[in-house]
């Protein structure tokens, strides 16, 4: 038997019908992002490994199971992105934008890739839109409150239905690593009721405790973790994003576990969830990472600042209200009602197409009512009917698929006739 092949585990196809909904998704946020001063870049979907390494922290598990590399000859090579924030940082120095402007605000919109165990809403290629703001001049807590507004208003542009959004502060560098020793010391002392992985994890990291999503462990860690210690200044920082999203009438809660998965995070962090997704039901997470820029090679006499988010497409299209997507369907359809007629149906086509009207043709030789209930699958607007009668006047009949109407049109007049038409409707 031949083999037939699958899409490979953890991807999906996005069929016709789909798609749809996903080009109203993404129009709808490019256009809310473009319209808030951002401009879109795209750079590569694989990176030499060492990029992500670096970026996303040895102990994330991101690098530690999920990296998916590419075979190549040399020790280290490439890895397909697991994210976009280590690239775009990485495409921002290497342009130097840094010379060219204090503050760059980039979005972006691509697939990405991890080696998970894929369950709903949780894939090895999925698709991100997200946001990165780099700059010599953006350490503003305003632009943390921006980002999170921001956040939160794509997600509401493309309909995504029952949000909840949770903030953190990680405070400084100085603060964070004098956060990982607080934890250290808070968490020991209940060392054996975590699970052993999260053991293991005490001594490599102790942020990626705080991830665990074992039931078990996220209540230990919800009854010891009341408030993180930080310092007079990131607490200041963090009461004027609170203080800026208030004044925007974004609603959001405090959730000192809250740490995200990745190491290069510094004060604001943030997760958005959205309803109907279970258990993968962040749809959304971001926060400021400055030291990251040095951390890829930035000028060390320059102060970066950088935030950003970025929001999964599949786990907004799954949790969305837009089924009501109005299907772009096609203008004119041209039915020839025998073989013979098909080359001038051909030429009809054709012409419609040149003249920037959307068409399609039968290839078919079936009944007429199987004809027209092809042009209502695809949503035709009108059907141009060809028949021997037309052809002896010299005339093609044009048929109102929503009213039923027919009347004849002058054959060679037809693209004129099908605009004058379109300018009526
Ligand atoms: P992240 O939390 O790893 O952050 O991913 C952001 C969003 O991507 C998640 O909230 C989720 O909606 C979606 N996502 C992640 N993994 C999967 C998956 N396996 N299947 C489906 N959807 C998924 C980042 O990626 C950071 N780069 C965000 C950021 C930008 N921080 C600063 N700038």
């Amino acid at each position: 038997m031949t083999k037939k092949f699958a899409a490979p585990r953890g991807t999906a196809d996005i069929l016709p019908e789909e798609s749809e909904h996903w080009y109203t998704v993404e129009a709808s946020a490019k256009s809310c992002l473009a319209s808030h001063g951002y401009r879109e870049i795209r750079t590569p979907i694989y990176e030499e490994t060492a990029l992500f390494k670096r970026s996303l922290g040895q102990t994330s598990d991101i690098i530690n199971k999920q990296l998916l590399e590419l075979k190549t000859d040399k020790e280290e090579g490439y890895a397909l992105r697991p994210e976009g924030t280590a690239s775009i940082v990485r495409c921002y120095l290497e342009n130097s934008f840094d010379k060219k402007e204090p503050i760059s605000k980039f979005y972006y919109a691509g697939p990405m890739f991890r080696g998970e165990r894929p369950q709903k809403g949780r894939l090895r290629q999925f698709h991100q839109i997200g946001v990165e703001v780099i700059g010599t001049n953006c350490k503003s807590p305003y632009l943390d409150a921006e980002i999170i507004i921001l956040a939160m208003r794509t997600l509401e542009r493309v309909d995504v239905e029952g949000l909840s959004l949770r903030i953190n502060s990680l405070g400084s560098h100085d603060d964070k690593a004098h956060i990982s020793s607080w934890l250290r010391e808070q968490l020991s002392k209940q060392n054996q009721e975590f699970c052993q992985e999260c053991q293991d994890r005490l001594d490599r990291n102790v942020f990626r405790v705080l991830d665990c999503k074992k039931e078990g462990c996220q209540k230990l860690i919800k009854s010891i973790v009341k408030q993180l210690p930080l310092s007079k200044e990131s607490e200041e920082y963090f009461q004027i994003v609170q203080k800026a999203l208030r004044s925007s009438g974004v609603v959001f809660t405090i959730a000192p576990q809250l740490v995200r998965g990745l190491d290069y995070y510094i004060h604001t962090v943030f997760e958005i969830t959205a309803q109907g997704l279970g258990s993968q039901d962040a749809v959304g997470a971001g926060g400021r990472y400055d030291g990251l820029v040095h951390e890829l090679g930035g000028d060390p006499k320059v102060d970066y600042g950088a935030i950003g988010f970025a929001l999964g497409v599949e786990r907004i299209l799954l949790s969305r209200s837009g089924q009501q997507d109005g299907i772009a369907g096609i203008y004119a359809f041209v039915i020839p009602m025998t073989a013979d007629i098909q080359e001038l149906a051909f030429k009809v086509t054709d012409q419609l197409r040149k003249g920037y009207l959307a068409a399609d043709m039968s290839y078919g030789t079936g009944s007429m009512k199987s004809q027209l209930s092809r042009a209502n699958k695809l949503n035709a607007k009108f059907v141009l009917i060809l028949g021997e009668e037309e052809i002896k006047s010299n005339t093609i009949t044009v048929k109102d698929m929503k009213t039923g109407a027919q009347e004849r049109a002058p054959l060679n007049e037809i693209v004129g006739f099908m605009r004058l038409k379109q300018g009526s409707n």
